[in-house]
């Protein structure tokens, strides 16, 4: 299978380290940063372009742009990992229109196309025959995507809740485990570098709800917008408050919860009791499904992380050379 991987930071690096890492049978073709790119039909040199990047320079040819590897490279697949803004979606989203015009396969874990235009980008990749996969946008390693949409198939999702943003999780934690200030614990997950690049998107809960509508569009068959989030973020909460929770052997976290039924989405921060297995620390994320045939399903895993996000978007990829591109 040939992919073109436009974006190569953390995450279009981990790709290429777990592509290697476990002699996939994928040849890239077409690779940028942000700053230019790289065509090569024959096979880009991975280790090569990992080494340059690791010295800082650029990993393609001054005037060769992403958009060129978009409609000049010879791929089955474009992996779409750019940074992109959340609002405008963009540049992912002109990106991801231009492959499936050229009726490619894309995969992508960029949240601003999906949470924007999913049905639009949905119908274009029907319409050019050709698929559109996104688990890395929800939740990183775990493939909840993937979970509700074939293995629950036969279910009735009645309530989807839990802790969709590490930032916020580990925060939390931190404020209630060593009682640091928000300002603080905030500082330290930064360093992390789990953060958004604008952490407002994280402390304010707004990429919680970009995860809810991504879910609720995709996977449980609503129409909502970011403005339909009822959202409260964490920025307001003090050390006092989450050792009155702690005193109480409960604790305080994110939550994101969409009620399909009712039309209910919300983000807010919540008392839970500890032992609730949603009360996971650090910067882990964990989804409770309630469902009518299959009873209650909770999902830990890391919800960020280079390998973690390749995880995810190795999966759409082989799920994609399994069903569509394999003997074509
Ligand atoms: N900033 C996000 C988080 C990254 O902290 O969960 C994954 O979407």
């Amino acid at each position: 299978m040939r992919i073109a991987i436009l974006g190569f930071g953390s995450v279009g690096q981990g790709i290429a380290r777990a592509i290697l890492a476990k002699n996939l049978n994928i040849t890239v073709t077409g690779l940028a940063d942000s700053r230019s790119g790289v065509i090569d039909a024959g096979g880009i040199d991975l280790a090569a372009a990992l080494a340059r990047k690791g010295n800082g320079d650029p990993c393609g040819t001054p005037g060769v742009s992403p958009a060129d590897v978009v409609a000049k490279a010879d791929y089955d697949v474009l992996v779409e990992v750019t940074p992109t803004n959340v609002e405008t979606a963009e540049p992912a989203l002109g990106h991801i229109r231009g492959a499936l015009r050229r009726h490619k396969h894309v995969v992508t874990s960029n949240k601003g196309p999906i949470a924007l235009a999913y049905p639009e980008l949905r119908s274009l990749a029907e319409a050019n025959g050709v698929v559109l996969k996104y688990e890395a946008t929800v939740c990183g390693a775990i493939p909840l995507i993937h979970a509700i949409k074939e293995g629950l198939a036969g279910n009735a999702i009645s309530r989807l809740y839990g802790v969709f943003n590490g930032t916020c999780n580990y925060i939390l934690t931190r404020m209630a485990a060593e009682g640091l200030t928000y300002e603080q614990a905030l500082a330290e997950a930064r360093e992390l570098g789990y953060a958004e690049a604008d952490p407002t998107y994280d402390v304010e809960g707004i990429d919680a709800a970009i995860k809810l509508v991504i879910l609720a569009n995709t996977i449980l068959n609503m129409q909502t917008t970011l403005d339909d989030v009822e959202r409260t973020g964490i920025t307001l909460l003090t050390p006092d408050a989450l050792r009155l929770a702690e005193d109480q052997d409960c604790t305080i976290r994110l939550i994101g919860e969409i009620v399909p039924k009712a039309g209910v989405l919300r983000v807010s921060p919540r008392i839970v009791g500890k032992a609730h297995p949603l009360v996971v620390e650090g910067t882990l994320n964990a989804v409770t499904v309630e469902t009518d045939l299959a009873g209650d399903l909770t999902f830990i895993g890391k919800g960020a992380g280079s390998m973690e996000t390749a995880s995810a978007v190795i999966g759409d990829l082989l799920y994609i050379h399994d069903r569509y591109v394999q003997g074509s």
